[in-house]
């Protein structure tokens, strides 16, 4: 067959997948064939996660026996601790989980197993420590003592716990739950395919989910909504909205929060989460900052060539202030991401398995071509020579 150049991949179809679909042009996200909307309003974080793992929406019966092996695995083996406290308390949240995501298989004698079953419980193991991880680190690099988790609570609810050692309203923990299931999944985006590249090389599951983390740190993907909460503190008050944006605007600097590589339609879990931030900050006194939000995007839509691109406000735009309400700490916000999408890595990596292909693809080389070697004794600085060109030389003769 030959060979397509298509850098970032957005025209090439990598894998089949049967847990997420997304049309792009007109704003729609499935998971398993229930709409996202209808996931976010009535299920739960445990239910989506069987859903996307099984295939089809649990029996009550299965729910609560799912949801108590989750809550079996909250706990992390105590030699874990050492870990945690070995790195850096000034280590950024999301560089220390996957450091402990990684650390994670020391303590799994099944590690290495990579039986259908073995992954099953690796699955179940990484979602419901994932959570602990993220708040053990989080109160030791604070000072403060470890909290156990509850066995008794969600996992939303148990991470609250855990962070803060107050026990959640039931509308805290359902507005963390409800971020939880809105980034559960999400088809082939960088983290996933990162996890699913890694465990297709016959890589364990931990491997995989380590690598995943690593990918979602970063600003263009998970680290956006960070970003958009920084931003949000730095413009400070709704008066000042209007400069602040029409100035990165006119810089040609990019809104956080704003475009998607798939959607140039509306994010749906954007707008599902438009209403419901709204409710979160008013709940929590945070209502200037919804405010604030709110005016951002119609500035930034009154773009026209915003329009024109198929830019619109991302999952990220307002789940930022969704976590801020809560209490959860900036640099707190994309490892809760990781937390949930900690199902979809580990299903698509089980998904992966079930037809594994080895992930390959090329790279169009453009260096030089045909050099002689030269031993190091009659090379000049910067690797140039009477007879062997720089490699920018050489580039730009290629070029
Ligand atoms: N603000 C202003 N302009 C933008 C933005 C933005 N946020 N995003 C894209 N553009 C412009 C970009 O400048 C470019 O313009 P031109 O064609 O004139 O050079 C055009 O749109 C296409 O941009 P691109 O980077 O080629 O598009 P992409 O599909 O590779 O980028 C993206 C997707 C998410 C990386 C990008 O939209 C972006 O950087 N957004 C801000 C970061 C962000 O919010 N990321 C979270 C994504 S949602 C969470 C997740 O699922 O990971």
């Amino acid at each position: 067959m030959p060979l397509t150049v298509d850098k970032g991949l957005g025209n090439t179809i990598a894998a089949d997948s049967g847990l997420s679909f997304i049309d792009g042009a007109k704003g729609v996200l499935e998971y398993v064939g229930y709409d996202i909307d209808s996931l976010a309003r009535g299920s739960t974080f445990e239910e989506t996660t069987w859903l996307l793992w099984h295939g089809h929406l649990p029996t009550s019966g299965e729910l609560a026996a799912f949801t108590a092996q989750l809550q079996s695995e909250y706990e992390i083996d105590p030699r874990m601790m050492d870990v945690v406290f070995a790195i850096p308390r000034t280590a950024a949240p999301m560089d220390a989980l996957r450091t402990l995501v990684s650390a994670l298989a020391h303590f799994d004698q099944e590690a290495d197993d990579a039986s259908p079953a073995a992954n099953q419980r690796k699955a179940i193991r990484l979602v419901a420590k994932t959570a602990t991880l993220v708040a053990l680190f989080d109160r030791f690099r604070k000072g403060k003592a470890p909290i156990r988790p509850d066995r008794t609570l969600s996992l939303a609810a148990n991470f609250l716990w855990m962070l803060t050692g107050a026990k959640p309203t039931d509308a805290m923990a359902r507005a963390l739950d409800v971020c939880l299931v809105l980034h559960a999944d999400h088809g082939l985006n960088a983290s996933t395919f990162a996890a699913r590249v890694t465990i297709a090389t016959q890589s364990d599951m931990y491997s995989a989910a380590t690598s995943a983390v690593g990918t979602l740190k970063g600003p263009l993907h998970g680290g956006a909504n960070q970003e958009v909460m920084e931003m949000l503190l730095e413009i400070g008050d709704l008066s000042k909205v209007d400069g602040y944006i029409a100035g990165k605007l006119s810089r040609k600097e990019r809104i956080m929060g704003f475009g998607h590589r798939v959607y140039k339609a509306y994010d749906p879990r954007a707008t599902y989460l438009k209403t419901f931030a709204k409710k979160v900050a008013a709940d929590t006194g945070n209502l200037p900052l919804y405010e604030m939000t709110r005016r951002i995007e119609e500035i930034v839509l009154a773009q026209p060539n915003i329009i024109e691109k198929g830019i619109f406000p991302n999952v990220d735009f307002y789940s930022a202030t969704t976590y801020y309400s809560l209490g959860l700490d900036l640099d707190l916000f994309t490892c809760m991401f990781a937390a949930s999408r900690m199902a979809g890595w580990t299903g698509h990596c089980i998904e992966q398995l079930a037809a594994n292909k080895l992930i390959r693809p090329h790279a169009d080389y453009t260096g030089p071509h045909g050099l002689t070697y030269q031993p190091i004794e009659q090379r000049t600085a910067a690797g140039t020579s009477s007879t062997s060109p720089s490699r920018n030389a050489a580039m730009s003769v290629t070029a």
